[in-house]
């Protein structure tokens, strides 16, 4: 089975202060890094560290090359990493001493990509191979919509909310839904995890459905079944791309036929190892690393 990732690739301004800014405030910053990230590029990169044989899609600007090669330096497929004119996406985090942040994405390269790029990426793909994608990119909606109509399955990090993804969004054409708990509230109005997964399964009896809770632990469902796990502790340094992690470990661990239990844990595992180190794709941690901490 391929697995190809249609996802943002961000050039990541990580901010450490001393507490997230407020409205009309001016704050100090103690430290400024520049790391490669985008929820698409963390998400591969967990995949293929988890062990699986990945495809990106996407797009870059000259300024990006770098994420591109970091792509290739862990053996994930960039024929369909395009160069726009644009710049790279932006990403603006903010990240406080319990390792908490709050991001500002701004699209740039990854929100030039057309419905003609989408059709060439997709010719990668046969009936049965997987497709993921998250919501930082252009026209994930018919990404999702000529994923579904060829067979392929699709996995969906809807993250960011926008506007446009709770009306008119192909949610119903997703296989495995990746969601945190502001998401899933956002998507069904409910604020208990058990609520989230009975309205969406109630909407979607066909879906397969992954909640994650931050330090509270994780969810699997589906119509048959709920699988819960208790997230690992662990002393949060920068909780960014925890959930990008989790998704690229779940998937891997799943496409190997493991139990969902297995999943959650594996997945769980090495997030917590990525949330007690700072940055993004440069926190995602290797499989052989993921074992030991299991162990
Ligand atoms: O999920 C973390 C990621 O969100 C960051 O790397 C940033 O680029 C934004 O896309």
């Amino acid at each position: 089975m391929k697995i190809l990732n249609y996802g943002s690739l961000n050039i990541d301004y990580t901010y450490k202060v001393p507490s997230i800014v407020k409205p009309g405030e001016t704050i100090h910053a103690d430290a400024l890094a520049k790391h490669p990230g985008g929820k698409g590029l963390n998400q591969s990169i967990a995949l293929a560290r988890a062990g699986a044989s990945a495809l990106h899609a996407g797009k870059i600007g000259a300024d990006g090359q770098f994420l591109k090669d970091l792509l290739k330096e862990n053996h994930i497929g960039t024929d369909f990493v395009l160069l726009d004119t644009m710049p790279s996406g932006q990403a603006i985090i903010q990240v406080d001493p319990d390792g908490q942040n709050c991001i500002i994405v701004y699209g740039g390269a990854n929100m030039q990509i057309t419905k003609d790029d989408i059709d060439t990426y997709l010719q990668a793909l046969s009936p049965g191979d997987l497709a993921l994608c998250q919501n930082e990119t252009s026209h994930v909606d018919y990404f999702i919509q000529q994923c579904h109509e060829k067979s392929i399955k699709v996995a969906f990090n809807p993250s960011p909310i926008t506007a446009s993804l709770l009306s008119g969004f192909p949610i119903n054409c997703v296989n495995y839904l990746f969601i945190n708990e502001i998401e899933g509230s956002l998507l069904t109005k409910k604020n208990e995890p058990e609520e989230i997964i009975s309205a969406l399964l109630e909407k979607y009896p066909e879906m397969q459905i992954i909640l994650t809770l931050g330090d509270k632990g994780a969810y699997y469902a589906d119509r048959h079944q709920c699988v819960f796990y208790p997230a690992f502790t662990v002393k949060a340094v920068d909780t960014t791309a925890a959930g990008d992690t989790f998704t690229g470990y779940f998937l891997k661990c799943m496409t190997e036929g493991l139990s969902y239990a297995e999943c959650l844990k594996y997945a769980s595992a090495a997030s917590s190892i990525a949330v007690g180190r700072a940055g993004a794709s440069s926190s995602i941690p290797y499989w052989d690393e993921v074992i030991e901490k299991c162990n």
